[in-house]
């Protein structure tokens, strides 16, 4: 199992992280034999997997149920879960009831919060107690409805200042890693030279320690709208719907099931049975 020592390690030694999400057994355990370096059981779950329109549905007993589900999948893989929607702001007793229910029941590795200002104290909170934090600055999917929709951020001089001091803010809280998900690549560039913890990137160039990417964007599976940043290096949506397809065309027509996927009665069962 890697732990964070193993990250920073790669950091310090140009290893390039790849992380990607995962939300239940099967994708996990292909990631892990694919050679993913980190999972993340992403709260674009509610998206991805759940269907909702964005990140804010998901529960702290969605992401147990799939976080679990992943960890029986990758076992020896460094699992980060993230903290949905409203569990991590506010009350510190309920922000550490929240998330060590998270950590003991996944048995992650760490656990990834949304934000800097206030967020920053949930972050030493964590660290504290036990719990390595991932953080996560830029877009934050767990906001778009006050930024407006999911859009590109830290594009201004003024912006890109305010997003380096809180990267460095989370590092001093004790973050072990720090997401950077749509900004420009110069400023991502930037905050990956002044920290010293890894940063992984998502529509953030290519300058960052490592990348991570929505598993089902990854292989085209599903038909969500697929963003800018995102390399498709798999068509398995196509692949899954033209089997569906042969397989009901064979139900209609006849040609399923065959022989070979019959079971049968000997004939003396037969003759006792009709007598
Ligand atoms: O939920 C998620 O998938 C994420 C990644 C996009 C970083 O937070
Ligand atoms: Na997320």
């Amino acid at each position: 199992m890697k732990t964070t020592a193993h990250l920073l390690k790669m950091k310090k030694e140009k290893e390039k992280i790849a992380m990607l999400t995962a939300y239940d057994y099967p994708s996990a355990k292909l990631a892990e034999e694919a050679g993913i370096d980190v999972l993340l059981v992403g709260d674009s779950l509610g998206m991805v997997v759940l269907g909702y329109d964005s990140t804010t549905s998901v529960t702290t007993e969605d992401m147990i149920h799939h976080g679990k589900a992943v960890r029986r999948g990758a076992k020896s893989t460094f699992l980060v879960v993230d903290l949905p929607f409203g569990t991590y702001h506010g009350s510190q007793d309920r922000t550490l009831s929240n998330a060590v229910r998270i950590f003991q029941e996944t048995g992650a590795q760490a656990l990834k919060l949304e934000g800097a200002d206030e967020i920053i104290d949930s972050i030493r909170l964590l660290v504290r107690t036990g719990i390595p934090v991932v953080a996560h600055l830029g877009l934050l999917p767990q906001s778009a409805a006050v930024l407006g929709g999911y859009k590109v951020q830290g594009k201004t001089a003024d912006a890109a200042k305010k997003l380096i001091e809180d990267a460095i803010l989370c590092e001093e809280a004790g973050a072990c890693m720090l997401v950077l998900e749509c900004i420009p690549y110069q400023l991502a560039k930037e905050i990956t030279e002044r920290l010293t913890i890894p940063v992984i990137g998502i529509g953030a160039g290519a300058e960052t320690d490592g990348q991570v990417l929505v598993f089902h964007d990854t292989v085209k599976y599903g038909t969500h709208h697929i963003p800018k940043f995102v390399e498709a290096y798999a068509e398995v949506g196509d692949a899954i719907r033209a089997g569906l397809m042969e397989y009901t065309a064979g139900v209609k027509n006849g040609n399923f099931p065959q022989e070979r996927h019959r079971f049968s009665m000997k004939d003396d069962e037969l003759q006792q049975l009709y007598g």
